[in-house]
This record gives C-alpha cells, structure tokens and sequence, in this order.
C-alpha cells in the first residue's frame, strides 16, 4: 500500500490531544498515513492576509487532503473566523454532516441515520454586512445558481453513492422567494438529472418539527449556508452532541478537509479530559474519502464497541475515563470485532 500524506492542523485548546488520539489509533491501526502538521491563527501572513499560512494551505492543496481539529478565532477587532477563512480560501463547497445514533449511548432516539449536506460558501456568511443608518443595519444574503447547482449536485451523487433513497431540500422559499426560490430551482433542476432518488422540499421551520419528532422521516438533507449550520446542531442533538459527529468539507478535485465541529473547549484544555470521538470520527470519514475502507471500518467499529462498553467513557459520556484512557480502549478494541 502506498502511503499517503494527510494535512494535519491539531487546532487550539482541546485540540491538539484529541489530535493525538487520532495519531495513536492510526499509528495501531497502521493506516498508511503521513501527517504533516500546521498551527495556525498565531499571526497574520503577509502571503495569505490571514492567519492561515501560507504553508499550510499549501499543504492541503498538495496533499488534497486533511484534517482539522478545533480552531480559536484569533481575538481583535475584524478577525474573521479561521474555519469561515479556511472554506473559503479553498473552495470548500459542501459540507457533509452524517448523523447516526451510537449504539450504546442512549438519546431519546433509536436509529437515527441522516446526513445534511451545507452549501458552504455563500448565503448569510458572505460577510457583507453594514450599518445603513444609525439604528439600522443591513446583512446580505447572496444565493448564486452556481454554487446552488453544485451543492445539490453533490447532494444528489452523495445520496446515489452511498445507498441513501432521498434528498430533501430545505428552505423558506415562502418568504424568501428570490434567495431560497433560486436554491430550490436549482435542486429542482438537477433533482431531474436523478429519477432514482426521491426529492421532495420540506420548509425549514416544519422540519425542525419533523426532525425533533421523527428523524427517520429524513434521509439525506440539503440546504443553504446558515440553515445547514442550524439544521446540523439540531441533528448532532439527536444523538448526543457535537462531540459525536463528524464532518467534511469538500471542494473540487476531491479535495478534502474533515473537522470536528465542537469548540476549542479551553475549560478542559490540557487536562486529559476532552473526548476525541467527533474528531475520530471525521478522520473515519477522510479514510473512506481516500478509499481506505478496510482500515476506515476497523477504526470505526473500535470506537463503536468502545462506547458501546461504556468502560472508558470520558466525562461528557457520563464517564470518568481521560482522553487516554479511551484512546487506548480504541486501541485495544482494534480488530477485535
Ligand atoms: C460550524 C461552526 C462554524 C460555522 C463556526 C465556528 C464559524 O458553527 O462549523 O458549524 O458557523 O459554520
Ligand atoms: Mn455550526
């Protein structure tokens, strides 16, 4: 097997020991993979303009593929949000969230298996906007057909590849008729180009309801910028928390950037508390992505029967386990199944 080179940005508080545990369970599992490490968010970079550096998006762009752990938005007046700068700066248009109950670790919920699918780029996080006058300020939301297409492309080939039966499109085109009508148009459009797959359009504020009351009414969800960050917190609820899901952001040519979604948690920082699941997961994720599925399912299985056994739980499981203590379980659980 060839190995390959993987980005690797640990990130801040948390992040670099639950970047560890991911190390440590890939090093046993013996995933071909080399890391190459960046931190950013130090300084500004004359060559990017932003606190990433130039470096490390060299890194990825290279590598095609990487992964991300919880990064701080550096404090100071105008400072944009790495996460925000690191989609844009790439091209990541899509970001996929799958959400699948864990067995073992009890929610209100039994089997829960959905995935949404956020246009990445555009919508209410272009960042533009102003005060009008004073007492009045302005944002503006800015929906393109381009970048519409290829997120319900994506949706689509996301759902024919992976064995899903329907697409949902998420929207408040009752009210926004021009943004959210061009959205819906547009995955009406390419809707067309899948007759196997069930579409339908189901407005945003019903399905938090139907989501809330019956998640298997939903499969594959897709939906715009700020919905899709709404939507996703809502669904890891579902099943337990940002701690447990994982996420990938993709853009073209197969590039790649997996993260975990949780914040930098800087209260257990350093204190062999944090629970690496959500960022374990998203590397289960990069190893399907790059096609690893042997070593992508035996990681997997390791973690679920980890929780499963519930010996090893850190605190935010309800156990008393450190960051450690469950990696090592991981590791012990590795082709044991
Ligand atoms: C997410 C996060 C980010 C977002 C924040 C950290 C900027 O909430 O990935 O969902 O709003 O997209
Ligand atoms: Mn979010």
């Amino acid at each position: 097997e060839t190995t390959v080179t993987a980005t690797l940005f640990p990130g801040d508080g948390i992040g670099p020991e639950i970047a560890v545990s991911v190390k440590e369970i890939f090093k046993a599992a013996q995933v071909p993979i080399e890391w190459e490490e960046h931190f950013v968010g130090k300084t500004v970079d004359p060559r990017t303009g932003s606190f990433l550096t130039w470096e490390s998006m060299e890194s990825v762009r290279r590598n095609g593929i990487g992964l991300k752990g919880p990064m701080a938005t550096p404090i100071g007046k105008g400072h944009k949000s790495l996460n925000l700068t690191l989609r844009k700066e790439l091209g990541l248009y899509a970001n996929v969230r799958p959400c699948l109950s864990i067995p073992g670790y009890k929610t209100r919920y039994d089997n829960v298996d959905l995935v949404t699918i956020r246009e990445n780029t555009e919508g209410e996080y272009s960042g533009l906007e102003h005060q009008v006058v004073k007492g009045v300020v302005e944002s503006l939301k800015i929906i393109t057909r381009q970048a519409s297409l290829r997120v319900a492309e994506y949706a689509f080939h996301y759902a024919q590849t992976h064995g899903r039966k329907r697409v949902s499109a998420i929207h408040k085109a009752n009210i926004m008729k021009k943004t959210d009508g061009l959205f819906l148009q547009c995955c009406r459009e390419v809707a067309e180009k899948y007759p196997d797959i069930l579409y339908e359009e189901v407005i945003i504020d019903n399905c938090c309801m139907m989501l809330v009351k019956n998640p298997s009414l939903f499969d594959v969800l897709c939906m715009p910028n700020l919905y899709g960050d709404i939507i996703s917190d809502l669904c890891a609820g579902l099943i337990g928390g940002l701690g447990l899901t994982p996420s990938g952001n993709i853009g073209d040519n197969g590039l790649a950037l997996m993260e975990a979604v949780h914040g930098t948690a800087p209260d257990i920082a350093g204190k062999n508390m944090a629970n690496p699941t959500a960022l374990l997961l998203s590397s289960v994720m990069m190893l399907q992505h790059l096609n690893m599925n042997d070593k992508a399912d035996l990681i997997h299985k390791a973690i679920l029967q980890t929780i499963a056994e519930g010996k090893y739980l850190t605190g935010d499981l309800g156990g008393k386990a450190g960051t450690t203590d469950y990696t090592k379980a991981v590791i012990d659980n590795l082709g044991s199944s």
